[in-house]
């Protein structure tokens, strides 16, 4: 049976809760296993035939231990299938939701000399009541220039799960059937 390594880097659980729904809906579910980012760097990646990262944007960057771990394992991660998404705000917009239309994660690819055989993009989470004082002002300003959701009392969800499910199923089909 395939093994697959999925990474996530989260900081307030919504990259998480992607990767679980990626890992629970695939047919893989129990030959998968699910790590944060800081214990991947002690997983021996040798056995796992698919990888796959999934990271969060703050502050227009995804976190410094992401780039690190890619660094890192390059070899690996260009020899086997790896799959990278990214989770952020701006992927809100359909003309920013695309791995070709994304700034962050076309930035990001150009930092490394990875190659994902799959990427992708999805929108995160505003959740405004779990914010600090600052970081609720900040986005509630890039918010307002950007046309989005300004109501501090609140938590906007702009994920696609039906986009999260395709994904799901999509990396399914990375390796033929054993
Ligand atoms: C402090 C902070 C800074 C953020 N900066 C950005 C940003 O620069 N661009 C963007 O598109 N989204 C930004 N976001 C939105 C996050 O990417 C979004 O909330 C995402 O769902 C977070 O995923 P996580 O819960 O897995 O960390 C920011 C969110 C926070 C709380």
């Amino acid at each position: 049976m395939y093994k697959r390594l999925i990474i996530y880097s989260t900081t307030d659980g919504q990259t998480k809760l992607i990767c679980e729904r990626i890992k629970n809906l695939s047919k893989f579910n129990n030959e998968t296993k699910l790590i944060e980012i800081d214990k991947a760097k002690k997983e021996d990646l040798q056995p796992y035939e698919v990888i796959i990262i999934g990271a969060s944007i703050r502050y227009g960057k995804h976190s410094p231990t992401v780039l690190k771990f890619v660094n890192e394992n390059i070899h690996n991660l260009n020899r086997k299938k790896s799959v990278f998404f990214s989770v952020n705000v701006v992927a809100r917009k359909e003309e920013k939701n695309l791995p070709e239309t994304n700034p962050y994660i076309m930035k990001f690819l150009k930092l490394t000399k990875w190659n994902p055989y799959k990427k992708a993009v999805f929108a995160g989470k505003i959740d405004y009541p779990k914010y600090s004082f600052l970081d609720k002002q900040i986005i509630r300003l890039i918010m307002l220039f950007t046309k989005g959701p300004t109501n501090t009392e609140k938590s906007y969800e702009f994920t696609d799960w039906s986009k999260v499910d395709e994904f799901s199923q999509q990396i399914d089909q990375i390796l033929p059937q054993k």
